[in-house]
């Protein structure tokens, strides 16, 4: 919007300064030599008759005649000029001196003292003609009226742009709420293409790309629980068979290998349910903490929240609580004895939650790979806790599905700090 304005507001303001300029030194300065000059002609020719009179009633009759056909109010002083030159100098001083120059005389001006009126006084020996003439005589008063005009036609235009551009601009804002609303896994059923052509062009490519997009996830989500589903029959019989063999070393091995893969194929499944089709609603964050604190409760974990503050966040209501879930049960496996939840606004537009163990946590360069699917740390491997390495992936996952991220970090307790943050 900004940007709009000075496009439109720079050229206008530059033109106005040449358009300025220019009335200034061409037409002003004519219009003002001009007047000026015809000023001087007529005191010439009261200069030129005052010297052929004789006595003082002559000079009388001339001066009557100046006032009634020239507007010249003019009277005879005896002595010098009282003052010199321009008085006290205005704008217009200059023009008018330069014309009086012509006169040949010595002169002087004044056309500030009288309201409206400048006095004009010419030497002639013995005395001096005083002249009072009306200063509206002298310039052209329609440059006051043109730079009204120009500052008037330019604050309207001003105005008019201002409203045009307001409403050219909304569609592009509401364009660019929508982007954020797929971003943050809202619907976007209420969104309709609208403003100028290219914006309506923008926002049908956008509207289509969000399309493609939810198709993709849908086919990627749908391959995965297929390929999962059809992967535990065989696994099924594999593990029948083996039941039904003689127990040996490669046996077990073979059976531990076939639990492996069984773990796995339910993390893919959990995976693609995470990624499902669920919409973003407003939900209380805190009553959806306590639910996930309650059921890892009931499984035994040392949980509780300390303190969490208490806000209305978009979500998907079950992914989230599956994230959530995933970091507490890794808190609750690698942790130590206690788990506690924490969160609230970070001032800059962040809603976090903190998840945090008494556990040995995990070293700062290797936060990063626990994030990778099947990544697991060789002292988890060791223990039989059955996670697969998905856990964090799928809560980063969703994290992002809802335009935030996941981190680790060191928690207060000395363990790990799982934080999530989520828009909002
Ligand atoms: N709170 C924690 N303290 C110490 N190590 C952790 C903690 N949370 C995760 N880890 C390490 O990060 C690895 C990856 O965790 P992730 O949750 O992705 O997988 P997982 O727990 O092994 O399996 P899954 O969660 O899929 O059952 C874990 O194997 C573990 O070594
Ligand atoms: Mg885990």
């Amino acid at each position: 919007m900004g940007r709009s304005i000075a496009i439109i507001l720079i050229p206008l303001i530059l033109l106005q300064l040449v358009a300025t300029w220019v009335f200034y030194n061409r037409h002003w300065e004519v219009v003002t030599e001009r007047l000026t000059n015809s000023l001087r002609g007529e005191i010439a020719t009261v200069i030129y008759m005052v010297e052929r009179t004789e006595t003082k009633s002559e000079r009388e009759e001339v001066f009557k005649m100046a006032r009634w056909t020239m507007g010249l109010l003019v009277d005879w002083k005896e002595g010098d000029l009282p003052f010199k030159r321009p008085r006290n100098f205005a704008f217009l001083d200059s023009r008018l001196a330069e014309a009086l120059e012509k006169l040949d005389r010595p002169f002087a001006l004044d056309t500030r003292s009288t309201p409206g009126e400048a006095e004009i006084l010419v030497d002639m020996d013995p005395g001096y003609l005083q002249v009072f003439v009306s200063r509206a005589r002298l310039f052209s008063s329609t440059t006051y009226i043109f730079i009204l005009w120009m500052v008037g036609a330019s604050a309207i235009l001003f105005g008019v742009a201002g409203i045009f551009l307001r409403n050219q601009v909304r569609p592009i804002i509401r364009l660019a709420e929508a982007a954020e609303d797929f971003g943050t896994g809202r619907s976007l059923d209420g969104y309709k293409p609208e403003g100028a052509q290219e914006v309506r062009q923008a926002s049908r490519a956008f509207i289509d790309m969000q399309h493609r997009i939810n198709r993709h996830i849908t086919q990627r989500t749908q391959m995965l629980s297929g390929v999962s589903h059809d992967l535990r029959t065989p696994l099924t019989r594999m593990k029948l068979q083996l039941a039904l063999m003689k127990e040996n070393e490669d046996n077990d091995n073979l059976i531990s290998d076939v639990q492996e893969m069984e773990a796995m194929i339910d993390g893919y499944l959990a995976f693609a349910r995470g990624e499902g089709t669920e919409e973003a609603t407003e939900v209380r964050i805190k009553s959806l903490v306590d639910e996930v604190i309650h059921a890892a409760a009931r499984g035994g974990q040392d949980i509780k929240r300390t303190s969490m503050a208490s806000a209305k966040l978009f979500a998907k209501k079950n992914a989230f609580k599956r994230c959530l879930t995933n970091l507490v049960s890794n808190a609750h496996r690698y942790g130590g004895t206690k788990t506690r939840l924490s969160g609230g606004p970070d001032g800059k537009g962040w809603f976090l939650i903190h998840v945090d163990d008494n556990g040995p946590g995990i070293p700062a360069k290797q936060r990063g790979l626990a994030f990778q699917p099947f990544y697991r740390f060789d002292s988890s491997r060791n223990v039989n806790t059955g996670g697969v390495g998905l856990g964090l992936t799928i809560a980063q996952d969703i994290a992002n599905n809802h335009g935030g991220k996941v981190e680790l970090s060191v928690s207060p307790m000395g363990g790990l700090r799982a934080t999530i943050s989520l828009p909002g």
